[in-house]
C-alpha cells in the first residue's frame, strides 16, 4: 500500500462482526481523520483488526469494510465488490431474465455500508447513506460506469442522512425518467417526479404474486404510489382496480403506467387522490367492499421513540382496511419502517383484526426481494414486512 491510512484504536475487546463501531467504543484519534476517510482499525492490544470508514461526527464511528490486511480499500477494491454485487443479482438471481429494475447495491447487505444503489434500464440512482460513501463517490461513479457502460446518473443524500453524517450533498436535478419492465409489464422510474429513488422495486415479487389472485376480482390498491400493485391486478385481468394516494404528482405518474401497459376504458385503474383514512371511513359507510385489498403505507418513523405511535397508526390504518375487504377476500399488508419488526408487525394484525371483528388467516409471510439481501449479522438492513391474508368472514 503507498500511503500509510490513518490509525484509530478502539477502546475495548471487539470480536463482533457487525460493520458498525459506535463512537463510544472508539478513541479519538490526536489528528481526526476528515469525515468518510479510509482508515486502519486496531483493538485496544494494538492488533489490526480491519480497515474502513471513519466519521468522528457521527453516531457510527466506524463502517468496516475490509478485514484482510493485504487489500487495500481503493478504487479497485470498488469496481471488486459493486462487481459482486452485480454479479449475485445477473449471474445467481438471473433478475435480467425478469426486468431490469434491481437494486445494485443494498448497503450492509453487500458489504458497503451507506450505499444503496438502483439501477432502472440505463439510469442507475445513487444514494449516499454515509460520509464515506460520498467521499468516495468518484470511485463509485467510475465502478458503476465499468458495470454498466454507458448509463445515466441520478444521485441523492436524505438530509438526515446528512446531518448525521455531517456532509452536505445537492441532490441531481433534472433527470429524465425511465422506462422499466418487470414481469413483462412496464413501468415510468421518475426519480424526479416521485419517491427519491424513483420506484420501488422491493415490492417486485409481491407485486407478481398478488397479481395472480386478482383475475376477475375488485381490487383495492391503497398507498398505490405510481400504481406498482394497481396496475399489475389490471393487466392481470381484475375487473375493477381503484387505487388511492394521497400525493397527485404520483398519481399522474400512476396514470401513464396504465397507460404504458395499455388499459384503457373499463380495465382502467381509477386513481384518487385521497388520505386513506377519511375515504376508508366513507367507503366502510356506503357498504364499498372489495376482493382484494392492498395496504402499503409510507415509513412512519426512523426514531426509536415513535415505534409505539408507528404501531398504533399501522392499527388504525389496518383496522379500516380490513373493514372493506369483502368476506373471503385477500388482504395484503406492508410495513417498511425498519425499527417496527415482524413479530410487532403481526402482532398490530391480530390486534387490528380484533377490532375490526374479522377473522385473519395468515397465508403467506415475505419481504423486500432477493436484490434487497441483508447479512444475518445486520438485521438493521432487512426493512419491508409483507403479510398477505385471507379474511375469512
Ligand atoms: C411505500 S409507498 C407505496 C409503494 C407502492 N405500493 C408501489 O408498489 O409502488 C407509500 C405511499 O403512501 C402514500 N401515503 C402516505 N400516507 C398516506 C395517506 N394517509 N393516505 C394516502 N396515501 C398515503 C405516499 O404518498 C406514498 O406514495
Amino acid at each position: 500500500m503507498s500511503e500509510p491510512l490513518p490509525l484509530v484504536r478502539l477502546k475495548n475487546a471487539w470480536n463482533s462482526t457487525h460493520p458498525w463501531i459506535f463512537q463510544r467504543l472508539v478513541e479519538k484519534p490526536a489528528q481526526r481523520p476528515k469525515p468518510g476517510s479510509i482508515v486502519d482499525v486496531v483493538g485496544v492490544d494494538g492488533v489490526w483488526i480491519g480497515r474502513g470508514f471513519y466519521n468522528g461526527h457521527s453516531r457510527i464511528a466506524l463502517r468496516m469494510l475490509e478485514n484482510d490486511p493485504d487489500v487495500a480499500v481503493d478504487a479497485g477494491w470498488f469496481v471488486r465488490k459493486i462487481g459482486e454485487a452485480v454479479r449475485l443479482r445477473r449471474e445467481f438471481l438471473k433478475l435480467d431474465a425478469i426486468g431490469n429494475a434491481w437494486r445494485v447495491v443494498h448497503s450492509e447487505g453487500d458489504g458497503l455500508s451507506g450505499l444503496v444503489v438502483d439501477r432502472y434500464d440505463d439510469l442507475v440512482v445513487v444514494g449516499f447513506f454515509s460520509a464515506g460513501m460520498y467521499r468516495h463517490r468518484e470511485w463509485i461513479f467510475n465502478a458503476l460506469r465499468e458495470h454498466f457502460p454507458g448509463c445515466r446518473f441520478h444521485s441523492f443524500a436524505d438530509e438526515h442522512v446528512q446531518k448525521q453524517e455531517s456532509f452536505d450533498y445537492k441532490d441531481t436535478l433534472g433527470t429524465e425518467p425511465a422506462i422499466i419492465s418487470e414481469h413483462g409489464i412496464r413501468f415510468r422510474a421518475d426519480p424526479a417526479g416521485a419517491h427519491k429513488t424513483g420506484f420501488f422495486a422491493d415490492q417486485r415479487e409481491n407485486r407478481e404474486w398478488l397479481s395472480r389472485m386478482c383475475s376477475g376480482q375488485r381490487v383495492l390498491d391503497l398507498c398505490c404510489n405510481t400504481g406498482g400493485f394497481g396496475v399489475y391486478a389490471a393487466v392481470r385481468g381484475a375487473e375493477e382496480v381503484v387505487g388511492i394516494d394521497i400525493d397527485p404528482a404520483v398519481l399522474e405518474i400512476a396514470r401513464g403506467n396504465a397507460k404504458l401497459n395499455g388499459l384503457h376504458g373499463k380495465a382502467m385503474p381509477r386513481f384518487i387522490q385521497a388520505d386513506i383514512f377519511p375515504w376508508l371511513r366513507d367507503a366502510q359507510a356506503n357498504g364499498e367492499r372489495f376482493d382484494v385489498v392492498i395496504l402499503d403505507p409510507a415509513k412512519m418513523t426512523r426514531d426509536r421513540e415513535q415505534v409505539i405511535p408507528a404501531l398504533k397508526k399501522y392499527l388504525d390504518m389496518n383496522k379500516a382496511a380490513l373493514g372493506v375487504v369483502k368476506p373471503g377476500g385477500l388482504f395484503a399488508t406492508f410495513s417498511c419502517t425498519g425499527l417496527v419488526s415482524e413479530e410487532q408487525f403481526t402482532d398490530m394484525l391480530r390486534r387490528a383484526a380484533f377490532y375490526a371483528g374479522r377473522t385473519v388467516q395468515v397465508l403467506k409471510v415475505a419481504g423486500a426481494g432477493p436484490d434487497h439481501p441483508w447479512l444475518a449479522q445486520v438485521p438493521e438492513s432487512r426493512y419491508l414486512k409483507a403479510v398477505f391474508c385471507r379474511v375469512l368472514d
